[in-house]
């Protein structure tokens, strides 16, 4: 029940973080959280994410201009999250280069976001984004797709709770 416990308040109390302090996010804790996202479970285990870290703050402005999601500012490093679908496809067949690749990204999403999240720092999911823009500021090989960029640092504000349907609205029971 302890574990259970700790694991609902980080879930809980995680929010999208979208504006971020000046503080330097260090990639000692950004080892610590890719660390323990390599186990996420992926199907068949087919491991096809790859994640760039950008630090580098003209490449950050670049990728800025090419994503109308990415709304707030401050300090943030950016992890694009890509899937290798030439490695997905040869490994995992066409479902896993046309679906389950994007299935694997929330996974790995959320895992960040909740490891961040217990070291203090705050994360802001972006989808919004132009693939090709971004491909192309990264010279990304043509076999990584872009899927999600996100933005993690500390947060500078926090923002209230949003809504949640409640649970007879999401679930039922087939007995
Ligand atoms: C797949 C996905 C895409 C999202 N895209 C964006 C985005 O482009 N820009 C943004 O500011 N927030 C984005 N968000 C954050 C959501 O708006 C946010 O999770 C939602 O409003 C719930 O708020 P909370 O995360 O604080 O609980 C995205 C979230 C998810 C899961």
């Amino acid at each position: 029940m302890e574990k259970f416990e700790f694991l609902s308040n980080i879930i809980k109390t995680r929010r999208t973080i979208r504006y971020f302090s000046d503080q330097e996010i260090s990639k000692d804790l950004l080892i610590k959280i890719m660390d323990v996202t390599r186990w996420i479970p992926t199907g068949s285990n087919l491991q096809d994410l790859r994640f760039i870290i950008v630090y580098n703050k003209k490449i950050l402005r670049l990728i800025k201009m090419f994503s109308p999601g990415w709304i707030g500012d401050g300090n943030s490093v950016t992890i694009v999250i890509c899937s290798d679908l030439k490695w997905a496809l040869e490994r995992g067949g066409l479902y896993a280069a046309k679906e389950m690749y994007l299935i694997h990204v929330g996974i790995a999403f959320q895992t960040i976001a909740l490891l961040a999240h217990s070291l203090g720092l705050g994360t802001n999911p972006i989808v919004s984004f132009s693939k090709e823009a971004v491909k192309t500021i990264l010279k990304l090989p043509e076999n990584l797709e872009p899927v999600m960029i996100v933005l993690i640092g500390y947060p500078k504000v926090v923002p209230e709770p949003t809504p949640r349907l409640p649970l007879d609205k999401i679930i039922s029971w087939v007995e």
